[in-house]
């Protein structure tokens, strides 16, 4: 039988099992945007003074998020790596025009875009089959670089929040590897907000909370396009293959996933109230300034042919707005 809406008896789009509620479309993206805003208060993640960069992949949880933080009247705008992915359907193509199609719907807000290809002469599959890092596939290079030029774009910028689309299977899957390997510096740095630091912006998940179907739902419920492939790299991933378990455990318990992540967010508190980062000593890399713990070159200049390497103090993205 279908369900109704808890608060107003019409037909509902979901049924959230974890927390025994059903709603139907407007109280379903009504409750998104508020469980958000306590997301962010809780975890004081931002305030109304701070000016907030939204990374979007043009995928459904960044372009929501991105959605949600300006219904809220954050200071918000996107940004969008373009990385050169085809993967036989044209990936990186059509996931800029969604990121593209979102802003020019929305005059008040400004989506900044970087081409690494355009910038630095290679696509990310080149970079990773030059440099040979990564067993084969990119998907290594590709994370050291969109680190990177995220939070040296925000720098640039001047934005000091930079906002991920992070949903709670993301998290859970790699909490679920990293407690598998007990790599205790991951668990300890895994987090919805990581402040900052010097020469690095505070990096925030607001949406670590919200299920990937509710993501999803969101975005269809308020007309958002977005890419449904995912990176063609990402098929035979670790964290996909823990996904599908997890997705197997959540069938069985509903709810499973959310109290995994909770629970371990309370236990870090008391397990890591005391914990101190190895001390390594930060330099400013010789090249672009950002912090590096290896004397010279940050790994990410070092992975540029020294020919293109001046063009990371240069490289600016472009405003889709001022195109329009
Ligand atoms: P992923 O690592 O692909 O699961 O993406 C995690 C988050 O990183 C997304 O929700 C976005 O916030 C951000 N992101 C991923 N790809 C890009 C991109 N090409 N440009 C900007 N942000 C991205
Ligand atoms: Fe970077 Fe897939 S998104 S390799
Ligand atoms: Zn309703
Ligand atoms: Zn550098």
């Amino acid at each position: 039988m279908p369900r109704k809406c808890r608060k107003c008896q019409r037909p509902a789009v979901i049924n959230m099992r974890q927390h025994k509620l059903a709603l139907c479309a407007d109280h379903f993206q009504e409750w998104v945007v508020n469980q958000t805003e306590r997301f962010i208060k809780k975890y004081r993640m931002f305030t109304h003074d701070d000016r907030v960069l939204v990374a979007v992949s043009g995928g459904k949880d960044s372009l929501a998020l991105w959605d949600v933080l300006l219904q809220l009247g954050y200071q918000v705008d996107g940004l969008y790596l373009g990385l050169g992915i085809d993967g036989g359907f044209g990936y990186s193509d059509e996931s800029r025009a969604m990121c593209q199609a979102f802003a020019e719907k929305h005059p008040e807000t400004t989506l900044h875009v970087l081409d690494i290809p355009t910038t630095y002469g290679e696509s990310i599959p080149e970079m990773a089959a030059r440099t040979r890092r990564g067993k084969g596939k990119p998907c290594s290079v590709c994370g050291l670089v969109k680190r990177h030029e995220m939070n040296r774009i925000a720098h640039d910028l001047g934005y000091h929040v930079l906002a991920t689309g992070h949903n709670l299977d993301d998290e859970v899957a790699v909490l679920f590897q990293n407690t598998l390997n007990w790599q205790v510096g991951y668990l300890a740095r895994q987090a919805p907000v990581l402040p900052e630091s010097p020469g690095f912006a505070r990096k925030v998940k607001p949406f670590c909370r919200f299920y990937e179907r509710e993501t999803a739902t969101y975005a269809i419920v308020r007309g958002i396009d977005y890419v449904y492939d995912e990176c063609p790299f990402a098929e035979g991933a670790t964290t996909i293959y823990y996904k599908e378990l997890l997705n197997r455990l959540e069938a069985d318990k509903p709810g499973a996933k959310l109290h995994f992540y909770l629970a371990f967010l309370k236990a870090r508190e008391t397990l890591f109230a005391h914990w101190q980062e190895e001390h390594v000593e930060l330099h400013p890399c010789e090249n672009c300034g950002q912090p590096t713990s290896a004397p010279g070159l940050c790994t990410f200049c070092r992975l540029l042919p020294e020919e293109v390497r001046p063009r990371v103090r240069h490289a600016q993205p472009i405003m889709v707005k001022s195109m329009l």
